[in-house]
């Protein structure tokens, strides 16, 4: 859909890298401009020079999400630079694996606050721009696993798990401003974050994968862009799983 997105403003949290970074430049070669955030600064850059040489408008701001100041310093140079904001993909996210028994206290409080209560803030910062407009797409990158559950996951499968209902009471909340708020729940992505898989493991998954193989940034960015458009106006509180058929509702 190339310029479907004709001059709209995005805020893509975790864009220096990995799915985060695939959905900020398939949105911006789409046409629109883009906020690209993240933790890591040299990361923001790059994508951020990656966009302009598309002939977009960026910014990168380092900001963690799961810190209320850092995010309202975010909403803060968006509107400088852009005095809107049309989309907002929460996808910044992070794991710390392990079994429960064996799980510490802070590897749960870390993934809560960087994937449920990182996408809560950002969304609450960015909803009053967008219901003074009555326009916004906000899109949240959940997991299969907060469908299906997994085993050495527990902190992150309830985060992801938590996110998808979120999803669907900001979806009720904010719908009669004409904003509609979608998850994606990817399965298995080809990126840093499942790099960190030994052989084994990884090859044991893809015997779940119907469509037998790992999924790409690109399968996940694709699907995206589509909820971040005005294509997407009658759909709202869905969640749209990126997972080669792994799990079917
Ligand atoms: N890779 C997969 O197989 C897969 C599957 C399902 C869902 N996901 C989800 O997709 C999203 C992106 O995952 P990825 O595989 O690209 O991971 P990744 O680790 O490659 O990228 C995540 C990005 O988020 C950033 N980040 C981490 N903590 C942050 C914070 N507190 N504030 C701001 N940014 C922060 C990281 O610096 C990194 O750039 C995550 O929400 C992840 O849970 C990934």
């Amino acid at each position: 859909m190339p310029g479907s997105l004709n001059n709209k403003v995005a805020i893509v949290t975790g864009s220096a890298q990995g799915i985060g970074k695939a959905i900020a430049l398939k949105l911006a070669g789409a046409d629109a401009n883009i906020v690209v955030t993240d933790t890591n600064v040299e990361g923001i850059e790059q994508t951020a020079n990656e966009i302009k040489s598309l002939g977009r408008k960026t910014i990168a701001v380092r900001c963690n999400v799961a810190d209320g100041k850092e995010v309202d310093e975010l909403l803060k140079k968006t509107q400088e630079a852009f005095s809107t904001i049309d989309i907002l993909v929460n996808n910044a996210g992070i794991t710390r694996d392990n079994l429960l028994i064996r799980m510490d206290e802070k590897d749960w409080d870390i993934v809560l606050s960087v994937n449920l209560k990182g996408s809560f803030l950002v969304t609450k910062a960015v909803t009053p721009v967008m219901m003074r407009r009555r326009y916004g797409r906000i899109v949240n990158v959940a997991s299969v696993v907060g469908l299906m559950g997994n085993a050495g996951q527990v902190n992150y499968a309830a985060s992801k798990g938590g996110l998808i209902a979120f999803t669907k009471s900001v979806a009720k909340e904010l719908a009669s401003r004409n904003i509609t708020c979608n998850a994606v729940a990817p399965g298995f992505i080809e990126t840093p974050m499942t790099g960190k898989l030994p052989e084994k493991v990884k090859e044991s998954y893809i015997k779940a994968i119907p469509l037998n193989r790992f999924g790409s940034a690109d399968d996940v960015a694709n699907v995206i862009l589509f909820l971040a458009s005005e294509d997407s106006g009658y759909i709202t509180g869905q969640v749209i799983g990126v997972d080669g058929g792994m799990f079917m509702r």
